[in-house]
């Protein structure tokens, strides 16, 4: 881990009322690469990223993005550094239509990714912005999460199991999107239980097991080592 990473995450401690989830969690994300966090359910990877947004107070450790220490700060203040997080289960406003979701997303900030721009990238969205957030299917849902990401002009990208819930093809347009971004420069953590698509969008990849990392290689090496998926994830 160095200062350069876009995330340098150390022996890092959280749960919940006491109870521990975190248990000494070493985690980096080089500057502009997209590191997949995989491992079965349960394990805490949905309490990682929301630690890391700010979501979830740890009880210690040290969270550092692009070198400024913001373990325990409030999620406003993690935003205000370029994290953005698209949450597992999407969390798009139901009752606001697609154009409402995206202006909460942007609030007024400035930078390279403006409503027009996600359109652009996303035009199924285009074409239902004015389409209530439950008026769309899973997929554009997705969108609307991640076009709702970029609006925040993220240097750090938090994405919790895109895939989740999704039909294959449906994953395959998501996966396209975000390959789409790649030229981009925006890091990434990528949670999933859908090996095809960590395969696909990630330079590395973490397993977590009982909240720490207990394997961490290039996804080129992992995914030779069939022995090891199987072992670590029960799967391959
Ligand atoms: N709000 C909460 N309050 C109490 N316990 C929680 C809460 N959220 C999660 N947990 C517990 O923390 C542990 C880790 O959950 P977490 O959601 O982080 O796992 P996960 O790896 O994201 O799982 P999945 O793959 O199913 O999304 C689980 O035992 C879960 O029951
Ligand atoms: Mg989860």
């Amino acid at each position: 881990m160095t200062g350069t990473d876009a995330l340098a995450v150390r022996d890092l401690h959280a749960g919940y009322a006491g109870t521990t989830v975190l248990d000494g969690v070493d985690f980096a994300v080089p500057a502009g690469t997209v590191v997949a966090l995989l491992g079965r359910n349960g394990v805490g990877k949905t309490t990682f990223v929301h630690t890391v947004m700010g979501l979830l107070k740890p009880y210690s450790g040290s969270i550092r993005v692009d070198g400024h220490e913001l373990a325990g700060a409030a999620a406003h203040t993690v935003a205000r550094h370029g994290v953005a997080i698209v949450p597992q289960g999407r969390r798009v406003f139901a009752p606001l239509t697609v154009e409402e979701n995206l202006r909460i997303g942007s609030r007024g900030e400035h930078g390279a990714w403006t409503r027009e721009r996600v359109y652009e990238l996303m035009p199924p969205l285009a074409e239902r912005r004015a389409h209530r957030g439950d008026q769309l299917s899973g997929g554009e849902q997705q969108m609307l999460a991640i076009g709702r990401a970029l609006l925040r002009n993220p240097r750090l990208l938090l994405l919790d199991e895109p895939s989740d819930g999704l039909a294959p093809a449906v994953v395959d347009r998501i996966a396209g999107l975000l390959e789409g971004l790649r030229g981009e420069g925006i890091a990434a953590v990528l949670v999933e239980q859908d090996l095809h698509l960590a395969f696909r969008l990630a330079d590395e990849v973490a397993v977590m097991r009982k909240g720490r990392i207990v394997h961490r290689s290039s996804t080129a090496d992992f995914r030779q080592d069939r022995e090891r998926a199987h072992s670590l994830l029960g799967v391959g």
